[in-house]
């Protein structure tokens, strides 16, 4: 059985009183035994660090270097993320993928330094509404993860976790439906399984794109959905503890 898992992409939001505020509301609200994770903007980790310790709550990045040091202005070594206590980072997130020019290639080697550093590569991909209509879902997603998965081995089931997103799903109060985002989970299990045949049924396969407190319940009652990945619902305490009891 895949683990559970529900993770907040808090993207560019939060102020330094808004992260205290965050932390000390939801202390004791996260009442279920779960793996619950927040990425806040890359200045604000070693504050979340802080502030979380009296949770259960694993602090995150929401990038990473592709190199280990060097000339590299404005770029952060996962090594360094690593050292500071980052428990793991996002990488091929849509929004980077489409703001800053990311390649496959690029998601691959960032995965490769996140796992060399022992973080979690929490690898994101999916498909604009445009390749969704023209029926490209499953070839969209499935080359996505399959390219940032290249040459990756791994030893247990923590070292990776799959994010499906839908673009078209991401911040448009549009979710897919559990039984559209069940039939993508359902082929992301399949090649993991072709990948990773030991440990293909227990890699997580995360949902994101819209999640709240009032559709979590249906997503995570799909076999192969393991867990959201949430932007908007996650910034609030109350909403995000409603996310990780449901
Ligand atoms: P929303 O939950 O705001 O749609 O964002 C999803 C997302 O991009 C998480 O990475």
């Amino acid at each position: 059985m895949a683990k559970t898992y529900m993770i907040g992409n808090w993207k560019m939001n939060q102020s330094l009183d808004e992260i205290t505020e965050f932390f000390s509301s939801i202390k004791g609200k996260t009442t279920k035994e779960g793996n619950f994770w927040i990425a806040p903007q890359l200045i604000h980790i070693d504050r979340c660090l802080n502030l979380a310790q009296e949770s259960n709550i694993k602090i995150g990045s929401q990038n990473v270097s592709n190199q280990d040091n060097g000339a590299f202005t404005g770029e952060t070594a996962a090594v360094n993320l690593k050292e500071m206590g980052a428990h793991f980072s996002l990488i091929g997130h849509s929004e980077r993928r489409a703001y800053n020019f990311e390649t496959d290639e690029f998601i691959n080697q960032k995965a490769k330094k996140l796992l060399e550093n022992g973080m979690v590569a929490v690898i994101c991909a999916g498909e604009t509404l445009e390749q969704r209509e023209a029926g490209k879902t499953l070839e969209v997603v499935l080359n996505q993860f399959k390219s940032a998965l290249s040459e990756i081995e791994i030893k247990n089931e923590d070292q990776i976790i799959l994010a499906y997103e839908p673009v078209w799903a991401i911040g448009t109060g549009k979710t897919a439906s559990p039984e559209q985002a069940e039939e993508v989970h359902a082929a992301i299990r399949n090649l993991l399984k072709e990948l990773y045949p030991a440990l293909g049924e227990k890699l997580s396969i995360l949902y994101g794109g819209s999640v709240k407190p009032t559709n979590v319940a249906e997503l995570l009652a799909m076999p192969n959905i393991n867990g959201g990945l949430v932007g908007g619902a996650s910034i609030k305490a109350e909403s995000f503890a409603t996310l990780c009891n449901a």
